[in-house]
């Protein structure tokens, strides 16, 4: 059987992850690759009621982050875990990173502390013992906050975490840099700056680098 294979998305809010979540999800399915297209906070009933919370109501990091990985954990044993289980790629619109970016470099709440939560959120009994499940890959959306700012004015009515000023979201730009730094080869960098078009092509070269996707027919497709 085919290997599962995970891949998260992230970057700041306005970086433009979710139009390339579609568009890759559709080039695996193009190649007969079963797909499963979920995102965090949610991906379960419950992980989006709770998602509902972080995202409206007033709370402190510590609930946010006790949230999250609660949302996290319901999210792995229903959803991801039996999908990696029968061989399908694992699409998510935002994972643990996120957390360490923003309740950890954005809201300045104890990295030590978020770690300890990943250890038991991430635990799997499909892995040997003592390995976490992690994204193969994750795709780092990088845009300078300004820019960001400038793409997210006036869209909608903005949910908590956009409704942060810039100084936020320089420390949770920050946050992402230092957890790249951390795992290169994990991390996938995108100047997500360019063109829509430009960016699909660099995240189609990243894939086709470690074999998963063919190159050539996927560089024709992309985000509408
Ligand atoms: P986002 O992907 O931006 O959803 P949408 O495109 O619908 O706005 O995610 C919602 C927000 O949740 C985003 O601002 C980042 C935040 N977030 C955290 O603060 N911690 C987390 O662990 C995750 C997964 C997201």
């Amino acid at each position: 059987m085919t290997r599962g294979l995970f891949i998260s998305f992230e970057g700041i809010d306005g970086a433009g992850k979710s139009s390339h979540v579609e568009a890759l999800a559709a080039a695996f399915r193009a190649q007969g690759r079963a797909v499963t297209q979920t995102r965090e906070p949610g991906g379960t009933p419950m992980a989006e009621q709770l998602r509902a919370l972080v995202l409206h109501e007033d709370m402190d990091a510590l609930t946010e982050a006790l949230l999250v990985f609660a949302g996290r954990r319901d999210h792995l044993r229903r959803v991801i875990e039996p999908a990696l289980a029968r061989g399908e790629v694992v699409l998510c619109d935002r994972f643990t990173d996120a957390t360490f970016a923003y309740q950890g470099a954005g809201r300045g709440f104890d990295p030590a502390v978020l770690a300890l939560l990943e250890r038991w959120v991430q635990a799997s009994d499909a892995l040997p013992a003592g390995q976490l499940r992690q994204p193969d890959m994750t795709l780092w959306f990088e845009i300078a906050p300004a820019i960001a700012a400038a793409r997210l004015a006036g869209v909608r009515a903005p949910d908590r975490f956009e409704a942060e000023p810039g100084e936020f979201f320089a420390r949770v730009h920050a946050g992402y840099a230092q957890r790249a730094a951390a795992d290169p080869q994990r991390f996938v960098r995108l100047a997500a700056e360019a063109p829509r078009q430009a960016v699909w092509q660099q995240i189609t070269a990243a894939l086709a680098r470690r074999g998963w996707l063919a190159g050539a027919d996927a560089a024709q497709d992309g985000p509408a």
